[in-house]
């Protein structure tokens, strides 16, 4: 998935939006730690930038997960039962909801949701031709706040809510829970959720993960300030900023930041910010969860773990959640 991530993409650009995201850059250029919105990163560019990331080596957890699919497919769509609704929360790829679509006994409707019109459109005709008779029923909106699920032509059993990729993990804890709170109202009664999540493991692993030796990570960190120049009249210099990737262990999360190389002004729009050399711009927190930290956050939104599975290295988990 991933690129539906982090629960604003796409929604720059529009003229309606940009002068709100102009407020929200100002507002965390001027914190004391710098912070821009990871929905910056998705544009064409870097969407591309984000599917070579999945390719890489380093990059465990979208191969993870898919070996997970592959291993337990059959299992999950017994708990997840026949005549299904799949409401799938963000749009990536396609390839694992592929998967998951071809497992499922008799699915009776696709509802994905994401910001991204268009994408989502793209995302719906090419799965079409797969799965010619199940309705598609694309809801182009922010998935982080609770929307009307359409009406399906056929009756279904239950509402599966798919949110694959760990993008839950890109959120902060509360964050995090409000949109579990979404989902669990969108499940409805008797409803259920698939979840992927990223787990806790050595900082060399996660490190490296971030900082990939092709500087491909670098280059996808780097364009979120390419596109604040071309959409929103900045003017970083690129090359005065470097990708830095930490684990920060007492939050138990990635830190994504753009370490500024020299004492700099940079301009946004009519603002104007100093960086002294080696001061950071964070761009994206990526929390790695142990398994009670995941079924406590689910608890909060109502929801039990019902079952885990895992890779044999216990690096990432897909969760089978009902609601209490
Ligand atoms: N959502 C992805 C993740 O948390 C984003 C990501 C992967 C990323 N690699 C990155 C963000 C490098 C910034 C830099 O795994």
């Amino acid at each position: 998935m991933d690129t539906g991530a982090t629960g604003g993409t796409g929604a720059a650009g529009q003229p309606s939006s940009r002068s709100r995201d102009l407020a929200e850059i100002h507002e965390g250029m001027s914190l004391a730690q710098k912070k821009l919105s990871p929905k910056y990163f998705y544009d064409e560019h870097g969407s591309q930038l984000f599917e070579a990331i999945c390719e890489l080596p380093e990059y465990y957890p979208t191969r993870t997960e898919i070996g997970i699919m592959r291993d337990f497919l059959p299992e999950m769509a017994r708990y997840i039962g026949p005549e299904a609704n799949v409401i799938e929360f963000g749009i990536g790829s396609g390839l694992k909801t592929k998967l998951l679509l071809d497992a499922l006994e008799r699915p009776v409707a696709f509802i994905p949701v994401d910001i991204s019109g268009e994408h989502l459109l793209e995302t719906v005709e090419a799965l079409r031709s797969d799965f010619p008779d199940l309705q598609m029923l694309p809801v182009a909106t922010d998935f982080t706040r609770p929307f009307p699920v359409p009406e399906t032509h056929a009756e279904s059993r239950r509402n599966l809510v798919y949110f694959p990729g760990s993008t839950i993990g890109n959120f902060e804890p509360e964050a995090a829970i409000d949109l579990l709170r979404v989902m669990y109202r969108e499940a409805g009664e008797g409803g259920c959720l698939l979840i992927g999540a990223d787990l806790q493991k050595d900082i060399e692993v996660l490190e490296r993960a971030y900082n990939d030796s092709q500087g491909i990570t670098a280059r996808f960190n780097l364009n979120m300030l390419r596109r604040l120049n071309g959409e929103y009249g900045a003017d970083f210099e690129l090359d005065n900023f470097r990708h830095n990737a930490v684990y920060n262990p007492h939050d138990g999360r990635i830190e994504m930041h753009l370490v500024s190389e020299k004492d700099q002004q940079v301009s946004i729009g009519e603002h104007e910010y100093s960086l002294e050399r080696n001061e950071t711009i964070c761009s994206e927190y990526s929390y790695k969860y142990t398994l009670p930290q995941f079924a406590d956050m689910a608890a909060q939104a109502g929801f039990t773990v019902k079952k885990v599975w895992t890779d044999s290295k216990g690096w990432f988990s897909l969760q089978y959640c009902e609601r209490r």
